[in-house]
């Protein structure tokens, strides 16, 4: 975050988040930016939002911030890691957050074989960043009229909009299947997305 405004933001803060943000930073899981979040959470304050799918657990630090805005909002994640999912819920649980918080140790992409709530209010795509239009198809249909649809990472480092400057192929599709997804959302007609220069850079979609 910018160090400007580190101190004025009241981002939630318990022994736990701190932890994670250690071990975050330690073994180079990546988390959400304090920026983004800061985002998040002021969009789940002003619509009011209840219901959350997460695409994306890590180790549980964006879903334990966003649960902790409100008592009454409930949040199912999607993870296909075994490690992060492991480590997600021993913090899900060290929170006591484990009746809100409903961890699904899965491949988003096979959303016949997991069981979720539905009806959400806010959706937050933050995983393989290749598979982005994927996860917006698969899942939308599950969001709320009026609800919204967050995706992380729309900048990716600074890479977006620079892809033919890098130099390994692997990283240079992956850029490349980010930049088609910011058009491909930026021509999505059911949805008025702003893009922001927040964080890593951020899209917030409302559906229309
Ligand atoms: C950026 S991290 C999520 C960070 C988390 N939302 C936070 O801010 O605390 C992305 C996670 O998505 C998971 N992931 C990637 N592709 C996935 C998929 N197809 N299904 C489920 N999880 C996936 C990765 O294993 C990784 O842990």
């Amino acid at each position: 975050m910018n160090s400007f405004f580190t101190n004025f933001n009241q981002l939630p803060n318990n022994e736990i988040i701190t932890k994670m943000r250690e071990k975050a930073q330690t073994d180079k899981v990546p988390i959400i930016n304090d920026d983004s979040l800061a985002l998040l959470l002021l969009l789940i304050r002003v619509k009011n939002v209840k219901r959350i799918l997460e695409i994306g657990t890590a180790i549980g630090f964006s879903s334990i911030n966003m649960a902790l805005v409100n008592s009454d909002i409930e949040i199912d994640t999607i993870e296909r890691n075994e490690i992060m999912y492991q480590e997600a819920l021993k913090n899900v649980s060290s929170c006591k957050l484990n009746n809100r918080i409903h961890i699904h140790f899965n491949d988003a992409l096979d959303r016949d074989n997991i069981k979720l709530l539905g009806s959400y209010d806010l959706i937050f795509i933050d995983a393989a960043k290749a598979q982005y239009i994927k996860f917006f198809n698969l899942y939308e249909g599950m969001l709320n009229d009026k609800g919204i649809i967050v995706t992380d990472n729309l900048m990716f480092h600074g890479l977006v909009n620079n892809s033919e400057t890098i130099q390994s192929k692997r990283l240079r599709n992956l850029v490349k299947k980010i930049e088609e997804y910011n058009d491909w959302l930026s021509h999505n007609d059911h949805y008025h997305t702003s893009f922001l220069t927040i964080g890593d850079g951020i899209a917030v979609s409302v559906k229309i």
